[in-house]
């Protein structure tokens, strides 16, 4: 068994490593947050991926009956997720451990999970909303950088985790190519307690994606991932594939014309996130068939199984920071 990494996070959740296997749309499954959770990290899963809404309820049972050890759901706040109350009140009842809250306004969540066990970390990728989180109560953040597989962030992580340290005393979870035992140091030594990975859990025995994802992360470099909004409407990072060529990655004249209209612009987005989050596999593009990434591709070389990819990382974390000048 390899020691421990202690942190504020790891602490409050009685973890032995402070690493979250990250929410996923349509990749997440039951099996990757029981692996990961018995592995000592953390396992979580947006709660979108299990429809209908019991089969939602039945995964949190199925993974409570395979391990004790502390769970997460992830609940998108956006209006647009008419679930999202019914959601937040599974969770609750059924006690998971932690509420991963993305796009939009945490506070319903906050407001009704007080004085519950259930912990409140939710998604920003600047200090503005990072305060508004603090002010609400939240029990922490994820902090999205540039360079995360799904929607990143803007800023890059050497900046993004110092600087919201530096003004907001809650524990703060650094999600963005954050793949392996030097990047779980650095987000550490750069003030997190502890990290996000999304990306290198995708190549994983556990997730049931297609090979063909698991392949292009372990072929791509950071040079394949390409940042835009072409997909579901909002900027995310995504492989290069020749599907995703041939969609084209930047908007045309017309639609750049047409986007300075703000109801034809909330038109295109709600039309490319539906297509993306209930479209069939045969449209053009959704998450089935088009390949979200992170930056941290090029560190990725095999898909290895989840309890490997946990002892590798924090193996390596142990040995680089015995070394470090
Ligand atoms: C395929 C894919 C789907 C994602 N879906 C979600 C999601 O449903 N909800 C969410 O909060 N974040 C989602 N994310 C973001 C991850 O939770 C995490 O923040 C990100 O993957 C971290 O960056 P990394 O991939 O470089 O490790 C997704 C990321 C990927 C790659």
């Amino acid at each position: 068994m390899l020691n421990k990494i202690e942190t504020a996070f790891t602490k409050d959740f009685g973890l032995e490593y402070p690493i979250i296997c990250a929410p996923m749309f349509l990749v997440s499954n039951t099996k990757m947050v029981i692996a990961t959770s018995e592995a000592g990290g953390l396992g979580t899963f947006p709660a979108l991926n299990f429809r209908p809404i019991e089969n939602y309820r039945k995964a949190i049972r199925d993974i409570r009956a395979q391990t004790k050890k502390p769970i997460g759901v992830n609940i998108i706040v956006q209006s647009s997720n008419k679930f999202a109350n019914e959601h937040l009140d599974i969770a609750i009842e059924e006690g998971v451990d932690l509420i991963i809250t993305s796009l939009g306004s945490p506070r319903e969540v906050i407001k009704k999970t007080r004085g519950t066990k259930t912990r409140v970390y939710s998604d920003v990728v600047g200090l503005e909303h990072a305060k508004k989180v603090a002010d609400m109560g939240g029990d922490g953040l994820i902090a999205v950088g540039s360079g995360a597989g799904g929607h990143a962030g803007d800023i890059s992580l050497f900046a993004l985790i110092p600087y919201l340290k530096k003004h907001i005393d809650l524990p703060i979870i650094a999600a963005g190519s954050i793949v392996n035992g030097a990047t779980l140091l650095a987000a550490l030594s750069l003030g997190a307690a502890g990290v996000h990975m999304g990306t290198r859990f995708i190549a994983s025995q556990e997730a049931l994606v297609n090979e063909a994802y698991k392949k292009a992360i372990v072929d791509a470099g950071p040079e394949q991932i390409v940042n835009t909004d072409r997909v579901d409407g909002f900027p995310g990072n995504f492989i290069l594939t020749p599907l995703l060529e041939k969609l084209g990655v930047h908007s045309g004249v017309v639609e750049t014309v047409l986007n300075q209209n703000s109801k034809f612009k909330r038109y295109l987005s709600l039309y490319r996130a539906g297509r993306a989050l209930f479209g069939s596999p045969e449209s053009k593009a959704s998450y089935k068939n088009i390949f979200s990434a992170g930056h941290g591709v090029g560190l990725i070389d095999e898909v290895l199984s989840i309890s490997q990819i946990v002892e590798q990382t924090v193996r390596e974390y142990h040995e680089l920071k015995a070394r470090l000048p």
